[in-house]
C-alpha cells in the first residue's frame, strides 16, 4: 500500500499475539496455579486453569487460524511443570509436542518468541519454597538448559521471564497470584532470585546457540500524580515507579543490583543482558499515595485499566533512555468482552509507536484467544479470537480481522 494510502505505517515491525502456557493449554494440575485455585475464593469465578482453551489438544486449528490471519511472530510459553513434572525428570514427550509445534508455527511463516517462566511453574519448585528460595534460580536455569537444547533448532527467540515486578507483587503483596503470602521479605527475595535467574539465563543461552536472541518482559506502566499539584501524589509516582520499574530493569538488564535487592549476586557481573527490550504495556495509573485510581473521566476497559496510548511510548521511551535497545512489545492488549474498541485500540497504541521515532520492532497483541485470566478466571475477553469455553468454538472478531487487514496492507488505511 502507498504511504499516501496509510494513517499509520507499520510495514517495519514484524506484527503477531501472544499468549502464555497455562492461560491456553488446560489439563495440567501440577502447578502452583492449578493449586491454588482449588482455595475457595482465590479465583474471582471459581474456575482453574484445567479447562483453559484446550490448545494442548487443539494447537493445529490454532496455529492454521494464525496462518489464516497472516500473522508474523507468535509469542508463547513453555509449560515448566509439563516438561519437568519431578525435579530433574524431563519428560521428553512434552518437549516432543512444543517441538512439533513450533515446527508448524515456522512453517507456516510465523516467528515464534519462547517464554520460559510465565507465572506458572511446578508444584514442587512452589514446596521448595518457589522463586523466594536462594536455589531457585540454579534450578531455573537447570529447566532453561533442557529446553534450549530441545528446541533450538526451531527457535531462536526468547524471553527469560514473565513480568517479574507484577508475579512478585501479586504473589507476596495483594493475595492475586499463589502463593498468595504476604511479605516484603518475599517480594524482594523473589525480584532478587528472579534477576539473578535472568542474567544467568542470557549467557547460558548464548553458549548454548550463538544466534539466540534473549530477553525478558518486562511490566511498564505510566506512574502519572491524579493530581500534579499536589506534592505527595507527585512524589509517590516517582517513587512507584523507581520501585516497581526501573530498580528492576536496572537489575535484569544492566546486572546492577541496587541496595534494595541485596549485595551484588558473585554469579552476576554488571554489563549488558539483554539483546532487546521487551515491554508489556496496558495502562497508567493515577497516583494519589499509596493505592492507584484512574483519572476521572478517562476511558476504561472491562477491568477499569484506563485506555491510554501514548502511554506506551512513554515507557518506552523512559527503558530505552536507561537501557538503549531494540523494542520489542512483548504483550499490549485490553479486556474488552463485546470487542467495542479493540481495533481502535490497536490502532492507537501503533500510531503512537510510529510517531515515537524509537526503534519499535515488533508488536505482540495480547492475546490471541480468550483464555484463563489468572486470579481474574474466565470472565475478562482480551482475545482477537471469541471463545466459547463450553464447545471450545473459536469466533474471530473484528479487531481480529482488523489486525490482520493491517499486516496484510502493511499499515492502517484510511
Ligand atoms: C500480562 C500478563 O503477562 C498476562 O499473563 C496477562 O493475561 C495480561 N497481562 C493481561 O492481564
Amino acid at each position: 500500500m502507498a504511504d499516501d494510502d496509510l494513517l499509520v505505517r507499520t510495514s517495519d515491525l514484524l506484527l503477531g499475539v501472544a499468549t502464555a502456557s497455562l492461560q491456553i493449554e488446560g489439563g495440567d494440575r501440577n502447578n502452583n496455579w492449578y493449586d491454588w485455585a482449588q482455595l475457595p475464593g482465590a479465583v474471582a469465578d471459581g474456575s482453574t486453569p484445567l479447562r483453559a482453551t484446550d490448545h494442548w489438544n487443539r494447537w493445529r486449528e490454532d496455529t492454521a487460524l494464525m496462518a489464516d490471519l497472516g500473522l508474523q511472530t507468535y509469542r508463547m510459553s513453555v509449560e515448566w511443570s509439563r516438561i519437568e513434572p519431578r525435579p530433574g525428570e524431563v519428560d521428553r514427550a512434552a518437549l516432543e509436542r512444543y517441538r512439533e509445534e513450533l515446527a508448524a508455527v515456522r512453517a507456516a511463516g510465523i516467528l515464534p518468541l519462547v517464554t520460559l517462566h510465565h507465572f506458572s511453574h511446578p508444584s514442587w519448585f512452589s514446596g521448595l519454597g518457589g522463586w523466594t528460595s536462594a536455589h531457585s534460580p540454579d534450578l531455573f536455569l537447570r529447566f532453561a538448559q533442557v529446553v534450549v537444547e530441545a528446541l533450538a533448532d526451531v527457535v531462536t527467540d526468547w524471553v527469560t521471564i514473565n513480568e517479574p515486578n507484577v508475579y512478585a507483587v501479586q504473589a507476596h503483596l495483594y493475595d492475586e497470584a499463589p502463593p498468595a503470602r504476604r511479605s516484603w521479605a518475599a517480594v524482594r527475595s523473589t525480584l532478587r532470585h528472579m534477576a539473578t535467574a535472568h542474567c544467568r539465563a542470557y549467557h547460558l543461552i548464548h553458549q548454548l546457540q550463538a544466534d539466540a536472541r534473549v530477553g525478558f518482559a518486562h511490566h511498564a506502566r505510566v506512574f502519572a500524580p491524579l493530581d500534579r499539584r499536589n506534592p505527595l501524589h507527585r512524589a509517590a509516582s516517582v517513587l512507584d515507579r523507581a520501585l516497581f520499574q526501573d530498580l528492576l530493569a536496572d537489575a535484569m538488564l544492566g546486572g546492577r543490583f541496587p541496595r534494595l535487592l541485596g549485595r551484588q549476586p558473585a554469579d552476576v557481573v554488571p554489563g549488558r543482558h539483554y539483546d532487546y527490550l521487551g515491554l508489556n504495556y496496558y495502562s497508567r495509573s493515577a497516583v494519589r499515595g499509596l493505592a492507584d485510581g484512574t483519572f476521572p473521566g478517562a476511558p476504561v476497559n472491562d477491568l477499569g485499566w484506563e485506555v491510554y496510548p501514548q502511554g506506551l511510548v512513554e515507557v518506552a521511551r523512559g527503558l530505552h533512555t536507561r537501557h538503549p535497545g531494540p523494542i520489542w512489545v512483548t504483550e499490549n492488549g485490553t479486556a474488552d468482552a463485546a470487542d467495542a474498541f479493540r481495533a481502535r485500540f490497536v490502532h492507537e497504541h501503533l500510531r503512537a509507536m510510529a510517531g515515537s521515532g524509537l526503534p519499535f520492532e515488533r508488536y505482540h497483541h495480547w492475546c490471541f484467544v480468550d483464555n484463563w485470566e489468572w486470579a481474574q478466571g474466565e470472565v475478562p475477553r482480551f482475545g482477537i479470537v471469541e471463545l466459547d469455553y463450553e464447545t471450545q468454538e473459536r469466533t474471530v472478531r473484528d479487531s481480529g480481522r482488523f489486525l490482520a487487514a493491517v499486516i496484510r496492507d502493511g499499515g492502517v488505511t484510511r
